[in-house]
């Protein structure tokens, strides 16, 4: 039996087509390219059998990669491929057709590094000195280890559990099996800085549970990754992609692109006033995956509204526009429980200004319309940070060869 690797599910379309002509409970579909192939690859083929077995997601919406091989299938063309509900086999990343998504992945590798490359002495002497920090100093580092230690296990949760399943595309998997890596190293960097400085494990990785600002932020998402995570969900729906895409945004545009920066803030200011330099350079590498992860996630929801117009409605700009602004709120209640005081040059009321300019610049990138007029950012250093390739350490400490593998120039 031939048929196409565009349409591994071809055994169960028969059913499909079953199930729409006893029944009319089907929800419609936005998946004309279906249809197309099914009619072609019956004109050609001995009918499929039926399988009874066939679960919802199998007759209604995309591959997983999961599907059975189909020995001698029609080769897949770029024009198969789509980011959600796609029939084309999964387990073929080529030909590409987002070259950006295949590029980020060349990059993230590039950028390749790992936590105990990082010299923590200075650190460690200064923790360790009576005299080295004040109290509040001290809070800012073991607030900010206590919510991202438990928040890229979150992130890599939330990527490996719930999102990765309903993209359906073989090089955006390619990058979230990256980025998960990344997640794993974020998560491995902040273990790093706890055991460096002796602080008490399980109080910094319960926070999440024990300290309020900490944990509405953590329970916020959960929500999210939550929804997503249910084994019975699947994509096809109208409502459904809406919630993949809901969860896409409350991830890469707020948890890593709003949630974190409060922090990233105030670790790296301790860094530019050379303090913990070893924190502040792992938090340093970590802001610069973060940022790609941002901008990968951005790239992903705006293919994903291409494709599928139809979801982006008022009622769900609406929707996204509140969620935004209620999770400035709950980053700026981040920023007064970890800084109740002005240190560093820095004070509360700056990183409520910061984040509602940084909330505009996440609209903005979804397409949505900004929230908050005329604010500006009182932390223009942080973009330099962002931008830095493989230049000099940011903070000094050392002379860092950021890239790695094919990037490197051995004369
Ligand atoms: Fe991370
Ligand atoms: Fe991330």
């Amino acid at each position: 039996m031939l048929t196409s690797w565009n349409d591994p599910l071809a055994s169960v379309r028969q059913k499909k087509t079953e199930v729409h002509s006893t029944a009319q409970e089907a929800p419609a579909l936005n998946l004309p390219r279906v249809d197309t192939l099914s009619i072609k690859a019956n004109s050609t083929a001995t009918p499929a059998p039926v399988v009874e077995q066939a679960t919802r997601e199998q007759l209604l919406h995309g591959v997983t990669g999961l599907e059975e091989v189909e020995f001698g299938a029609a080769r897949i063309s770029v024009d198969d491929k789509q980011m959600i509900n796609c029939r084309a086999d999964l387990n073929q990343l080529v030909p590409f057709k987002y070259k950006w998504a295949w590029q980020k992945y060349l990059d993230a590798c590039a950028n390749h590094w790992m936590p105990q490359e990082v010299n923590m002495n200075a650190d460690i002497a200064l923790w360790k000195n009576p005299e080295g920090l004040t109290a509040d100093e001290r809070t800012i580092i073991k607030r900010n280890l206590g919510f991202f230690a438990s928040a890229d296990s979150l992130v890599a949760n939330n990527l490996v559990l719930a999102v990765y399943r309903h993209i359906t595309n073989p090089e955006c998997r390619q990058y979230l099996l990256r980025q998960a890596f990344e997640e794993a190293l974020h998560t491995h960097a902040y273990q790093y800085c706890v055991e460096s400085l002796g602080l008490d494990e399980a109080e910094v990785f319960n926070m999440y549970r024990e300290v309020p600002a900490i944990h509405e932020k953590a329970a916020w998402a959960m929500r999210f990754t939550q929804s997503l995570g249910d084994p019975t969900f699947c994509t096809g729906t109208p409502a459904d992609d809406q919630r993949l895409l809901r969860d896409l945004i409350a991830f890469y545009v707020i948890f890593e692109g709003i949630f974190f920066y409060v922090g990233f803030v105030q670790v790296l200011s301790m860094g530019r006033r050379n303090k913990m330099t070893g924190c502040a350079e792992q938090f340093q590498y970590i802001l610069r995956d973060e940022s790609m992860h941002m901008n990968f996630g951005i790239d992903v929801i705006n293919q994903i509204k291409i494709e599928n117009q139809h979801l982006w409605t008022a009622d769900f700009r609406q929707e996204i526009s509140k969620i935004i602004r209620d999770a400035v709120e709950l980053e700026t209640r981040y920023a007064y429980d970890s800084m109740p005081r002005g240190v560093l040059g820095l004070n509360s009321k700056m990183f409520e200004e910061y984040l509602q300019f940084i909330a505009n610049r996440r609209c903005a990138q979804i397409g949505l319309a900004e929230l908050y007029p005329k604010v500006s950012n009182p932390f223009p250093w942080m973009s330099e940070i962002m931008d830095l390739k493989k230049e000099k350490n940011f903070f000094e400490t050392r002379v860092t060869e950021y890239q790695t593998g094919g990037s490197l120039s051995w004369e």
